[in-house]
């Protein structure tokens, strides 16, 4: 069976940016392949954080995968720092990933301009180090993202193929492995709408954890009200009609999407069925359908955090899971790289 991995940063709450660019297509694609999805809390220390919070957010973003349909009798779900081969394997892929290819992140270029000097430690270069060993140690072979994610999957995929050269093949068997390819190189699963969920602000920007704003952002545990407040204050335009695609109403776009998304109805339904729309109409069509879309994943997410027993049993078992799998890599690799056995 094919495998397929990914993972949220506890950071923030989740919004539908993660929603609609990564985590339902998780739960579309789960019974097709092997699944594996952590909570990323290494990578959620690379900017400042609050340590009062991160393993409740932990614990948060577990339980909202859950809610929102993650399968546990198929899936494996686990918190990064609980399998030690992540860090582990980062350090062996590290030693052959130049830093020009690390230098050059678009993220990294981005998150270190907003941090300031004084805040970028050398995490946030390495970060994409990290997000490679988590998806290499499992040989996966997808990776549902949203789009802001393919560079650092790029990147993935060439430190792989560097590896594999490096130390792979022939080179590998002469030292009493099994020769050939050490590592899969990995492809990115990225949907064909809802991969760049824009801010509810501004239609050029994305929608995102961090932005001050939470008028921004839906986030998928806001109250009914909430979500009426920010779709009745969120920006529009003053062309007649609504669209999708017209370069100069982006905001019309993405939020003719996001119905789209959460309707479930194809993407000519919804032009057909806007096109003659005012914004009053539509906003009130797009909070009723985001709110049914949303209530269950609420009422699910108040279950599952009500038994903390429950929610600790899944990642126990889902860290005992991908431990074996992480364990045969990081094996692997070490026997490749000449180390003496232990
Ligand atoms: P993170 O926590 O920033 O985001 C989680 C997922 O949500 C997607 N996403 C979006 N999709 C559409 N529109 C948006 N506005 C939007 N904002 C976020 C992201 O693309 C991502 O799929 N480095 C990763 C976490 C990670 C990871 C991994 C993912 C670490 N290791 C291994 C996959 C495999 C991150 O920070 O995602």
């Amino acid at each position: 069976r094919k495998r397929m991995v990914s993972g949220v940063q506890p950071t923030g709450s989740i919004h539908l940016g993660n929603y609609l660019g990564a985590i339902k297509n998780w739960i579309d694609l789960q019974n097709a392949y092997e699944t594996l999805f952590f909570i990323v809390d290494l990578h959620a220390i690379t900017l400042p954080y609050e340590t009062q919070q991160l393993a409740k957010s932990t614990r948060d973003t577990a339980a909202i995968y859950l809610a929102c349909g993650v399968d546990t009798t198929k899936a494996s779900v686990f918190v990064q720092s609980h399998v030690r081969a992540h860090v582990e394997l980062m350090w062996l892929l590290s030693s052959a990933t130049p830093i020009g290819w690390l230098n050059k992140m678009i993220q990294f270029k981005e998150k270190s301009r907003k941090a300031g000097d004084e805040n970028v430690g050398v995490a946030l270069l390495t970060y994409p180090v990290l997000m490679a060993s988590d998806i290499l140690l499992y040989q996966s072979d997808f990776v549902p993202v949203g789009e802001d994610q393919k560079q650092h999957l790029e990147l993935t995929r060439e430190i792989a193929q560097r590896v594999n050269n490096l130390y792979g093949g022939r080179k590998w068997k002469k030292l009493g492995g099994r020769g050939g390819t050490i590592f899969k190189v990995p492809e990115p699963l990225i949907p064909p709408s809802g991969a760049r969920i824009m801010s509810l602000t501004d239609g050029l920007s994305k929608m995102s954890k961090s932005a001050p704003s939470d008028q921004s952002r839906i986030n998928l545990l806001d109250p009914k009200d909430a979500i009426a407040n920010k779709i009745k204050r969120c920006k529009t335009d003053s062309f007649p009609g609504l669209e999708f695609d017209n370069p100069e109403r982006p905001e019309c776009n993405n939020l003719l999407s996001i119905y789209q998304l959460i309707s479930g109805k194809t993407k000519e339904e919804v032009a057909q069925e806007c096109q003659d729309m005012n914004w009053g109409v539509f906003k009130n069509l797009i909070t009723d359908a985001l709110v049914d879309h949303l209530h269950p994943i609420q009422v699910r997410y108040e279950e599952i955090t009500s038994d903390s027993r429950y929610l600790d049993g899944v990642l126990a078992e889902g860290a005992g899971k991908a431990s074996e799998i992480a364990e045969a890599t990081l094996n692997n690799v070490y026997q490749a790289m000449g180390f003496l056995r232990r």
